[in-house]
């Protein structure tokens, strides 16, 4: 079927605003309405089996990947390593029995994704993998395939195929979380309701579009942005950097707010916004004091936090934009959102060819 704009300006804004109903349909491939069981494919996946999780990818699919160890690690208590692609097959690792190779790609083509799983299959990991193409190679070589439903993307910046990838991620990490009993039943409730409901809460996300349209316009200005998170928002800030450099070629680059000190901090000065990610979490005020180090350099804090983050820590901030509430594992999907519609609305104020950038291809199969 062609795929069209939709009445949108480009394919990206179209896409960004389908989220709300790919991820209603990739949260209902797993998971039934009414019961609670989380349901894959195929039923000989274990996790009880499973010591040890490597996930590989390139590009945005990456940082779904980096975003996804926090949630493994946490939830399901399964050490995991995140590599790029690239990086991964020539670096030769050791592949310790018990481990599970799964591979995150849009297209299913990406050249040294699909080589990294080669390597993996060869060295006999079982290998998984998180695909939006379901008839495409890395989803054929798999021994089991998770299907992203975010349909076709168009425009080479990724974003609802990111957005769906995230929600298969965490779905799989409360399967390996309740296979390994490490979830008590209220607490797995409470976050598939969350997941059943996030469709709506992006859609109030998306109600903030304007506010970031008004940001971006200053964004737009800018020769450098520096984006901070912490814990399950600093692969988010790694994400929100990409999406601005790709289609605004405004030089970006994220670092775990706690790093900051370690470097990055040398660079703030009265000409430099700073995106900062904080909902109000167990690490809140952690983000706020990071914050303040920037503020007390001059530095221009974009603030994107949730009600009670903009209560407790607006004071000096320069520009900021208010998210719904969510609970703190499912706030990158959601925070997904601002991290596009920033990069989309610079692009547009810049003239930018924001669906074809320069330089940039949506797949990348050769090497
Ligand atoms: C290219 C695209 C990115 C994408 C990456 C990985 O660089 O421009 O948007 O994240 O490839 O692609 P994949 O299809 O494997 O997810």
């Amino acid at each position: 079927a062609r795929v069209d704009k939709a009445g949108h300006k480009h394919f990206m804004a179209k896409e960004i605003a389908e989220q709300p109903t790919v991820i209603a349909q990739t949260v209902q491939r797993y998971l039934g309405a009414e019961d609670n069981a989380i349901t894959l494919p195929d039923d000989s996946l274990d996790f009880n089996t499973i010591s040890r999780l490597s996930l590989v990818a390139c590009g945005t699919a990456y940082f779904a990947c980096l975003t996804a160890k926090y949630w493994f690690e946490r939830l399901a208590g399964i050490p995991v390593d995140v590599d790029v692609a690239s990086e991964f097959r020539y670096r030769e690792p050791p592949i310790p029995a018990g481990t599970l190779a799964l591979f995150v790609s849009q297209s299913g083509e990406t050249a040294d994704t699909l080589a990294a799983l080669r390597y993996c299959k060869g060295r006999a990991a079982r290998i998984a993998s998180v695909v939006n193409v379901p008839e495409s190679s890395i989803a054929r070589e798999s021994d089991l395939c998770l299907p992203t439903l975010a349909g076709t993307e168009i425009g080479v910046a990724s974003t609802k195929a990111f957005t769906c990838q995230l929600t298969v991620l965490l779905l799989l990490a409360l399967r390996a979380a309740s296979d390994r009993g490490r979830l008590d039943e209220a607490r797995k409730v409470e976050l598939l309701d969350g997941l059943r409901a996030l469709p709506n809460t992006l859609n109030r996300a998306l109600d903030v579009s304007s506010t970031l349209e008004d940001i971006a316009q200053d964004l737009a200005e800018a020769q450098d942005i520096l984006f901070l998170g912490r814990g399950l928002m600093y692969p988010l800030a790694l994400e929100g950097a990409l999406k601005l450099k790709e289609i605004s070629y405004i030089h970006a680059e994220a670092y775990a707010s706690g790093e900051l000190k370690h470097g990055p901090i040398a660079l703030i000065d009265t000409h430099m916004p700073v995106v900062v990610f904080a909902p109000h979490d167990a690490l809140f005020d952690k983000s706020v004091s990071n914050m303040q180090e920037v503020m007390a350099r001059g530095g221009k804090v974009v603030f994107v936090t949730d009600r009670k983050g903009w209560a407790a820590g607006q004071e000096g901030v320069w520009r900021h934009a208010i998210m719904p509430d969510v609970d703190p594992i499912l706030a990158p999907i959601l925070y997904a959102i601002p991290a596009q519609l920033l990069a989309y609305h610079t692009a547009v104020a810049k003239g930018t060819d924001v669906d074809q950038p320069r330089n940039l291809a949506k797949s990348v199969t050769v090497e």
